[in-house]
Formats: C-alpha cells, structure tokens, sequence
C-alpha cells in the first residue's frame, strides 16, 4: 500500500452495530478511503482471507468471538500480522484500552465518533504503516546489497592470495628452473669429463712408476723435485680427491634434476606422477634446513612410503604442498630447539616423519609428522585462514597453509587437516584421489 500512489487505501470496519457501521462507512468514503465491512470477527477472518485491507477498526464489544480475540487472531496469522488495528471503545473504558495494546492494537478511537479525528488517526496510520513497509523493503534490499558487497571483499581477497602466491611461485619456479638449466650444462661437463680426468691422472702415475722401476737412480735434480713434491702423497691424495669431486658433481646433479621435478614448470596440466619423487625433490631443496649447524644437530627424516601407484594431480601445486607443509615442520622445530640445550636434542633429536598409504583403491594419504611442541588448540582453529601466522614479521606471511587447502581440498577434490598431539607430535594429513573428475578441478 502506498499513499502517495493511485490505489486508495482499503479500510476494514468489524463491528455488530449497525448504526455504528453505517456513519463510519459514509465518512471514511467520503474522504476516498475504500470501505470493506464486516458485522462479526468470524466474519472479518474470513474476509481477509480473499483480500487483505491496509487498516482494521475493531470494535471492542461483539457477540460471539469479541474485538481481543479477533485481533488476537489477526496478529497470528503471519499474512495479517502487519495491519494495523484501530480499537473502537467506549470513552471511559480505559481498561480496555490497555487490553487493546496489549494484544497488538495500534491505537485506539472512541465512541460517540468524532468524524475529524476518526478520519485523522486513520490517514496518520495509513502513512505510517506505508512508511514501515517502505523501510522493511529497503532493509531487506540494504541486506542483499550487504551479502553481495561481503561476498564481492571476500571473492577479492580470495583473489588476492592466489594471485600473490601463484606470482611468488611462477617467478620463484622459474627462477630455480632456470638457474638448474644453467647448471645443468656446466655439471655434466665436469662429471663427464671426471672420468677422463681419472682414466689420465692414473696413466701419468703409472709412467712416474715406470720411471721409477726403469730408472731407480734418478738424477740429484730429479730426486730433489721427488722429495720437494711428496710424490707418494700426491698419488694417495689424487685419486681420492678425484672420487670426491666425482661424488660432488654427482651430487650437483641430483639436485639439479630435483629441482627440475619439484619447479615442473613445464608441465602446467594435470599428470601422473609419482608423489615420492615429488617429496624426495622437496626434501633436496629443504636439505640445507636438515642439516647439522653449530646450534642445533641435524634434523632426522624418517620416511615409510608404501607402494603407491602414480597420481593424477598438479604436480608442482602438490610439490609447494609439501614445500609449505615441511618448511612448516622444520620452523616448528628450530623454534622449539632455541629454548633447548644441543645435549638435550640429542637425547630427544628433531624428527620429521613423513609416510605415505593407500586408504582405499581410489585414495592416497599422505602424513608429515613432527615432534616438535603441539599447536594450541585456539590456533589450531585458525591455521588454515588466510594471513593467520604466528611468526614474526617478514618471517611468515601465514598463506602456506591456506593456499595448500586450496590446493588440496578445491584444486584436487581432496582433504587436508592437522592433529596435535601434546607431548607426541603433530601431524598434516593430505588425502587426495588418485583419479580427478574434471568437474571437481574446474
Ligand atoms: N608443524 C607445525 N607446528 C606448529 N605450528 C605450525 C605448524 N605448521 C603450521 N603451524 C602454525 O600455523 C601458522 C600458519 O602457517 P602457514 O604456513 O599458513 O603460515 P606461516 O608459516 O606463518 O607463513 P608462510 O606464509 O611463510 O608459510 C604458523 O604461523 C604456525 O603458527
Ligand atoms: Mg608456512
């Protein structure tokens, strides 16, 4: 109902007088209000079902079913709740008054009728009953528009973190990409060339033998240079310098062809891939964290894959899993090794504990343990929120867990959750199915 619009406002009279009816009718229509009657409640309930009209004026006294109890039913009927009501009462009655109010009447007139301020009250709640459904609807509106904006920020930083974090992995990616390529080259030729080197060294020994046996007296020159060159070391240092520098380069090369594994930034589609490789290629990359340093002896690894077979996924998305879930263990465990002596870590050392198993024929599982303090629960409940970190600024921006969700629970149809056990270790679970539905990854 809107007064400022064509439709004239419909009033309802329910009243058993007559008399009463008729004057109140002719005024109302008089002043262009439309005029519906009804001579009893019963008669009014069921004429608002048919039609609703945009005021009530209740008469108080009626035979049968009185003015309360029409209102009472009026207001539990969710379709009728909002008309407002109008009691018509007898001047004195103030008791009944305060009954109307208190069963949800707006106001009250009284009789004999004065026509001026009938008329009055009525349009005063007409207008303001119009307002209140004007201001209903543009709070539902004003809702709506809340919900869409919070959805629209929360879309955005959604946005957000995949954009930063993919940014940092493209270019990180590529740059451990390319810096293996550079080295790839150069390390195969010293590797290749080694045995060459060797196959050499050994020949110029074996002639210095030949010398020595054909020429056991050697000029004073040439002894002297002997003496001076610690020929015998040499040739015991030699050869075990050159198999050092063997297992070296041949070292270099592993991690090369690690980081090639873990960057995969060739291969942007979904493979399959054995998930070992992926995580022995992280562990490379991780080596210089495990290692013994002066503070702390080196952290152990542990690991117990069962037979797997290859997995359909993003490989290098799983790869920055394992690469945020590891680095994650190995910060846990620095910062609970600075509050302890190094002979206490060497009697309870560092672990990380990673195995892998088959939960059934079509899923894998994945748990990286450590044995370090337990996350309290109250963080617990945010480890997975974007931004969320406990780590001092610069050290931790708080998105490794929550972009490995999105990896794992949005981007592979898979689940991703940590127990922690006070006093025994802390466990990243990573399920995931070894085969994906195009429609899970969309
Ligand atoms: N293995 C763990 N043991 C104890 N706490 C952990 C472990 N893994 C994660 N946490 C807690 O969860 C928080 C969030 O981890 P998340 O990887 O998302 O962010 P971050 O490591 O702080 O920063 P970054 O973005 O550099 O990864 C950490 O700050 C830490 O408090
Ligand atoms: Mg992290």
């Amino acid at each position: 109902m809107n007064l400022t619009s064509e439709t004239t406002p419909t009033v309802l009279i329910v009243d058993d007088n007559p008399a009463n009816l008729g004057v109140l009718s002719d005024a109302l229509d008089q002043s262009g209000l439309e005029v519906w009657v009804a001579k009893s409640g019963t008669v009014a309930l069921e004429r608002v079902k048919y039609a609703l009209p945009d005021l009530i004026l209740l008469d108080v006294m009626m035979p049968e079913m009185d003015g309360f109890e029409t209102c009472e039913q009026l207001k539990l009927n969710p379709a009728t709740q909002n008309i407002p009501i109008i009691f018509m009462t007898a001047l004195s009655d103030t008791d009944n008054k305060v009954r109307g109010f208190q069963v949800g009447a707006v106001d009250y007139i009284t009789k004999p009728f004065q026509q001026e301020e009938v008329l009055s009250r009525i349009k005063l709640h007409l207008k303001m009953n119009d307002l209140a459904t004007q201001l209903e609807q543009k709070n539902v509106l004003l809702e709506q528009k809340f919900a869409e904006v919070s959805q629209a920020y929360a879309d955005l930083q959604q946005m957000q973190i995949k954009l930063i974090q993919s940014e940092k992995m493209s270019s990180l990616g590529q740059m451990i990409a390319g810096i293996a390529h550079e080295i790839n080259n150069p390390v195969n030729f010293i590797y290749g060339n080694l045995v060459h080197a060797h196959e050499y060294a050994q020949e110029v020994l074996n002639l210095v033998h030949l010398y020595q046996e054909e020429y056991p007296e050697p000029t004073e020159r040439i002894q002297a240079a002997l003496v001076a060159s610690d020929i015998e070391f040499i040739e015991d240092d030699l050869l075990k310098l050159l198999s050092s520098m063997n297992i070296g380069a041949k070292r270099i090369s592993e991690i090369v062809k690690s980081t090639r594994i873990f960057s995969r930034v060739d291969e942007a589609n979904m493979k399959e891939v054995d998930i070992h490789d992926g995580i022995d290629s992280t562990l490379t990359i991780l080596n210089y964290r495990l290692k013994a340093k002066p503070e702390h002896p080196e952290i152990e690894v542990v690991k117990d894959y069962s037979e797997l077979p290859l997995v359909e996924c993003y490989a290098s998305q799983l790869n920055q899993v394992f690469m945020n879930i590891l680095a994650n263990a190995i910060d846990a465990l620095d910062e609970y090794n600075q509050q302890r002596t190094f002979e206490e870590i060497k009697q309870h050392p560092s672990q990380i504990k990673i195995s892998t198993n088959m939960i059934n024929d079509e899923w894998v599982a994945i748990h990286i343990s450590n044995n370090g303090p337990a996350i309290e629960e109250k963080v617990q409940t945010k480890l997975f929120d974007p931004f969320f970190t406990t780590k001092p600024v610069g050290k931790g921006t708080g998105l490794g867990l929550s972009i490995s969700y999105q990896i794992i629970v949005e981007r592979h149809g898979g689940c991703l959750y940590c127990k922690s056990i006070p006093g025994q270790e802390t466990v990243f679970v990573i399920e995931i199915p070894l085969r994906q539905q195009i429609s899970k990854v969309a």
